[in-house]
């Protein structure tokens, strides 16, 4: 990924179920070395994983193992923040206010919103309908001036800018920076092993549609085998990937954990075909997830460690927000708070 010199980077990811390839490739992997030129902070958003609620497991859970998960894929837990949302009251309070910015015309056309809640969208939370004003608090509570995610979050980000924009305007101060999204590599938005059209995802009921980063290597070896390819014969040139959805996904995941670009990786397979393609992508893969599966499954086994990495985070970044929602409750006239 690109350099980014002395910028405060934050980015969030949900405790809910087990990391897969899609938030490695897409989120996580790039994270690991950000912190050479930059602050980082990393937020495990269970506020935001409650908006489908009640369908989660045990938070605590599920918030050490996103943790188990970014140390053992390199994210350093000294030199980055990584923090729980809801141990820092002022995503609550920021985001509340930010409900009051946003436009409900501007969360009516969030795509992500209409996928999660489909034809049930009467029935689905009202936290599910303003989730994008909470992200926004997320970013916004800590200026930050970078968010690496996956493609997935795009507009959500763009929403964010307008957010800050429309907030500094309305109070006549520049308190928030605009946030640059930072969307990059081949794998910024890796599909299901199953159907090329849809994203892989934790919430898909099957799991041959995705490799889980706790995946033996046997079920690696099993989803690949069975991964959905077409009749054609392995494509000669990168424009035809374009009418292929299942081989391009799994081209670019190879093109991403090899280091190769696209071009490269058909013109290595083109001769050779499927069989081959298939056999070589389950052993890069194997190399690549194995080690991090070994490293969770001991992590995992250290609960009070991993607890104490994330109450040192919330001490961390509470020293950022708590300002920071000081100067949002001056521009807008809310009584001094006393504890501040
Ligand atoms: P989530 O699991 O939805 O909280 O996502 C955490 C991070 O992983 C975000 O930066 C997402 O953009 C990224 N992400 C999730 N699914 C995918 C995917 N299928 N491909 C690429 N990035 C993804
Ligand atoms: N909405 C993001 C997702 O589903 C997670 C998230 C919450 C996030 N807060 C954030 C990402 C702040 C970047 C910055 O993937």
């Amino acid at each position: 990924m690109e350099k980014i010199k002395n910028k405060r980077i934050l980015s969030g990811i949900q405790p809910t179920g087990n990391l897969h390839l899609g938030n490695y490739l897409g989120a996580i992997k790039n994270w690991v070395n950000l912190n050479n030129d930059s602050e980082c902070l990393f937020c495990i958003v269970d506020l935001h994983a409650i908006t489908t609620w009640p369908k989660f497991d045990d938070l605590n859970i599920a918030s050490r193992e996103v943790l188990a998960g970014m140390i053992a894929s390199g994210v350093c837990p000294k030199k980055n923040t990584i923090f729980i949302q809801s141990h820092i009251p002022e995503h609550a309070e920021l985001a509340w206010i930010i409900n009051c910015v946003s436009r409900i015309g501007w969360l009516n056309r969030m795509t992500q919103f209409k996928d999660k809640a489909g034809k049930n969208q009467e029935k689905v939370s009202s936290g599910l309908m303003v989730y994008p004003n909470l992200m926004a608090a997320d970013i916004l509570l800590y200026k930050a001036t970078h968010v690496p995610t996956g493609e997935d979050q795009k507009q959500h980000l763009e929403l964010t800018r307008d957010i800050a924009h429309k907030f500094n305007t309305d109070v006549g101060s520049e308190i928030f920076p605009l946030p640059e999204p930072v969307i990059q590599g081949p794998a910024t938005r890796v599909m299901s092993l199953r159907n090329g059209t849809q994203k892989m995802s934790k919430s898909d009921i099957s799991d041959m549609t995705r490799i889980n980063l706790i995946d033996c290597n046997d079920t690696i070896s099993e989803k690949i085998k069975k991964a959905k390819t077409d009749s054609g014969d392995f494509p000669v040139d990168k424009m035809e990937l374009e009418e292929r959805p299942e081989i391009k996904n799994l081209i670019n995941i190879y093109a991403s954990i090899s280091g190769k670009n696209i071009e490269q990786v058909v013109e290595n397979f083109s001769s050779t075909g499927f069989a081959r393609f298939k056999a070589e992508l389950t052993e890069i893969l194997i190399n690549e997830i194995s080690p991090i599966r070994e490293v969770i499954r001991e992590l995992m086994t250290e609960s009070q460690e991993l607890d104490k990495i994330l109450d040192d985070g919330s001490k961390k970044a509470s020293l950022i927000a708590k300002p920071v929602i000081k100067e949002v409750f001056d521009a807008i006239g809310f009584n001094k708070r006393r504890d501040l």
